[in-house]
Formats: structure tokens, sequence, C-alpha cells
């Protein structure tokens, strides 16, 4: 059967980028961003999306686009006989399926905050209010429960539909209004009074504050942040290199895309830094930044009930994106993989997630006692994700393609190279070959020493 392709370039790049714009820019790189003492953990984490994310999305393309396939099977299609990439397969499928773990109780929370939104739940309330709004859900078991089930269903519902009908068509329309709209808010939030603090902090680089958490600590989380971004490392953009032509090069395809997920993330930043200073939220204050800031911005605003859902409502869209981006990911594992029908892959998988998302609920709630490494369940989900997975994996496609014992660099640069556009650099060689994995090992390692010592 011939594979079902995109119907345009545009669809492309949109549902890449929608792919890659989601809870990663708007929930967890503020978040993060706060933690780690603001500006100049910025200035790393730009500084990997360029030098360690830029070449491995390229490679991630060509890797599907040459296959053809998904994850699943698209190193048994490319490597050499006798080798053994494909194992790899296995963890970058449970990748897909740990990521969604609790991505799905996330975007059940914006879905939650859209529906307060137009119910006008939080008026009224003063700050203090407003984050007791947010510690009453993320406390309530039914309640988050029946909010990441319509997520997953929304889903699997939206995928079932098919590739252009569903998944290109849905989500081309969500990424243009979601541009405008963080745009209109970013202002809004810059003229805030008291905003200045919040800009300062964002914006203006104090490398002191990196040496609070340690060094390591930290540049190893503007790694993570920099692949979580960009949906690197476990073939969640290689399977919609599996649905292009060959017209363009890959290279400016990536550019493109890194571009509007820096974009939304570094735009995210200003709606929410400004508005911590000017309603006193710490922006160090963690998973629930965004949801402890925003309702302020809007109870302080004209029409900011109308405003604030919009915002809730395109997050929402923002995070369904993703996670139909993925969840397409891991349908197509079972088509590829036993020629399931898409009925078959829909109904078995969208069960398979539903069940798997509960330990993170439950670990807010009746398992709140439980901490692995010093996390809970959600932070540690998210830590063998975003911290392991993502730049393991990254380092696979990048041996893949660099090494004669994968596919090889010159296969890998001509299928990059196919089509009009920017060329991929191909002096960068020996830093992709020598350095760039030495880099992703070394910060590895160190990330994790700094954390046995903090334990
Ligand atoms: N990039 C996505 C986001 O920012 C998350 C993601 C990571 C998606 C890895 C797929 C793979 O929300």
């Amino acid at each position: 059967m011939e594979r079902e392709k995109f119907s345009s370039r545009l669809g492309f790049i949109l549902i890449s980028a929608g792919c890659a714009i989601g809870l990663g820019n708007v929930w967890r790189f503020p978040y993060i961003t706060g933690k780690y003492g603001g500006a100049a953990f910025v200035l790393i984490y730009l500084f990997f999306l360029i030098v360690m994310g830029l070449p491995i999305m390229v490679m991630e393309f060509a890797v599907g686009r040459a296959s053809q396939k998904s994850i699943a099977t698209s190193f048994n299609v490319l490597e050499k006989k006798g080798s053994k990439w494909h194992i790899y397969r296995y963890f970058g499928m449970a990748g897909n399926y740990l990521l969604m773990m609790f991505y799905t109780t996330i975007g059940g929370w914006m879905l939650a905050y859209f529906v307060k939104m137009v119910k006008g739940d939080f008026k009224g309330l003063d700050a203090s209010g407003v984050e007791q709004a947010f510690g009453s859900l993320t406390t309530d078991l039914g309640t988050m429960l029946f909010w990441m089930l319509l997520v997953v269903v929304i889903g699997f519902v939206i995928c079932s539909l098919g590739l252009q009908s569903g998944v290109e068509r849905i989500t081309k329309g969500m990424m243009v209004i979601l541009l405008f709209l963080m745009i209109v808010l970013a202002v809004n939030s810059c003229l805030l009074p008291g905003a200045s603090e919040g800009l300062e902090f964002y914006l203006k680089p104090d490398f002191k504050k990196l040496t609070e958490y340690g060094l390591s600590e930290v540049i190893f989380a503007a790694m993570g942040q920099a692949f979580f971004t960009l949906s690197l490392g476990i073939g969640a953009l290689a399977i919609f290199g599996s649905y292009i032509g060959k017209e363009r090069k890959l290279t400016g395809e990536a550019v493109n895309i890194l571009v509007l997920d820096t974009f939304v993330a570094l735009t995210a930043g200003l709606i929410i830094f400004p508005a911590c200073s000017a309603f006193g939220v710490d922006p160090g204050e963690g998973p629930g930044l965004v949801f402890v800031t925003l309702p302020n911005v809007f109870n302080n605003m004209k029409g900011g009930r109308l405003w604030g859902s919009l915002f809730f409502l395109f997050m929402t869209f923002a995070a369904l994106s993703t996670i139909i981006a993925v969840f397409q990911n891991i349908i197509s594992f079972a088509q590829d993989l036993w020629n399931w029908s898409l009925k078959k892959a829909v109904l078995i998988n969208g069960i398979a997630i539903a069940i798997l998302s509960l330990p993170c609920i439950f670990g807010m709630t009746i398992w709140s006692d439980f901490s692995i490494l010093g996390k809970s369940i959600l932070d540690f989900e998210d830590f063998l994700v975003s911290n392991n997975m993502l730049p393991l994996g990254s380092l696979v496609y990048l041996l893949f393609c660099v090494t004669r014992y994968g596919w090889g660099w010159k296969n890998f640069l001509k299928e990059a190279n196919t089509g009009e556009g920017v060329s991929f650099p191909e002096k960068i060689k020996v830093y992709l070959t020598f350095i760039l994995p030495l880099i992703v090992l070394y910060i590895f390692v160190q990330g994790y020493v700094s954390l046995f010592k903090s334990l």
C-alpha cells in the first residue's frame, strides 16, 4: 500500500512545528527557566538548540524520509546487514509511551483551565486564591482522571480520521491562531505594573545564579529542555519525515521548525515572567507555574475572561497537536510492525495510554508519599524521558548517521541534501562525529554525578 503523504509543504512544517511546540514551550520551559535562575539558563538552552538540536533534527527527518517508516522499523530498513541498530527501536517506542504517561495529565490541566476560565471560576480571586485553585485541582483524583481521559479520547479520535483529514487539517489551523494570540498576551504582560523585575530576571543573565544549583545540573537541565522542546531522540519527528516527498532539502525545513518553536517558548516566557513579578509569584515554584500566574493576568486585564479562555483553549490545542503527533507515531508502530488496521491500533493504544497515564495522577493523590530519587512520579517520568531517553536517543540517531557502522555519513548527506534549499554543512562532520557525542555523554554523566550528590 502506498504510504499516505501530507497534502502540502506548509502542512508538513506546521505539523512538525505542532509536534515540537507544546507543553514543552508553555509549561516546561517557563518553570525550568524559573527554577534555574532565568536569563543565564536561557542562553545555555539556546546554545544547545543550535549546536545539538538542529543537526540532530535534520538526521531524524533524513532517517524517516529515507526509510519511509516509523522508528519501529526505520533502522531495520537502513542499517547494514548484521548490525544491531534496530534494537534501539524498543527504547524509542518506550520513550513515546513514557512521554505520554505524564503529558496527558498536564494536557488535561490545560483543558480544565479553559473550562474554568469560560465559567469565570477565577473571578475575584487574589494571587493566593488562584494558587489554592490549582492546589485543589492537583489533589483531586476524580477531576484529574476525567480531564486526562478526555484528552486521550480526543487525541485518538483525531488520529483515527487519518493523516490528511485528521492530523494535518486540524493542526494547521490551530498553530496559526496560537502564534497570533501569544504575541498579544506577551505585549499585555510586559505592560503590567511591576513587570520590569520579571523581565530582568528573564532577560538579564546573572551567571552567579548558575552556581546555586551547581553548574553541571543546570547544563544537564538545559540540554534536556533543548531535546524536549524539539521532540528529538525518540523518532517523534522522524515519522513526519516519512510523510514528505523529496522536493526540499531537510536543513531548511529543520531551521523553520526550530525558529517557530523557539519563538513560542521565548514568547511564553515574556507572558509569564513579567506576570510573576507583577503578582508576587515565585518563578521557581515548579510545574504549577503557568497555572498560578496566568489567571492573575486575566483577572486584571480588560476582557480578561475572554482572553483567558482563548489562551487556555489554544494551550490545549498546542498540547493536543503534540499528543496527536505522538499518538500518530505510536499508532504507526503497530501498523509497521504487525500490519494492524488503523482502527485496531487506535483502540488498543488508546486503552493502553489511558492506563499508563494513571501513575502520574496517583502520584499526586493516593500515592503522594511515594518518591523516587527525591522526585514525584510526574517529575520522575519527565526526568526519565527528558534527561535520559531524549539525549541518549539523539545520540543513537547521531552515531547512526555519522559513522560507517551505521547508515553512514554519505547516505545521510545524500538524503538530507536531496531537493531544493539550504544544504547541510558538510564541514561539520568532524564536530558531529568526534565532539558532539562526547559533549552529550559528558553532560549526561556529570548531570548524574550532581544529582546523586544533591540527594
Ligand atoms: N516537543 C514537545 C513539547 O514541547 C514534547 C515532545 C518531546 C514531543 C519528545 C515528542 C517527543 O511539548
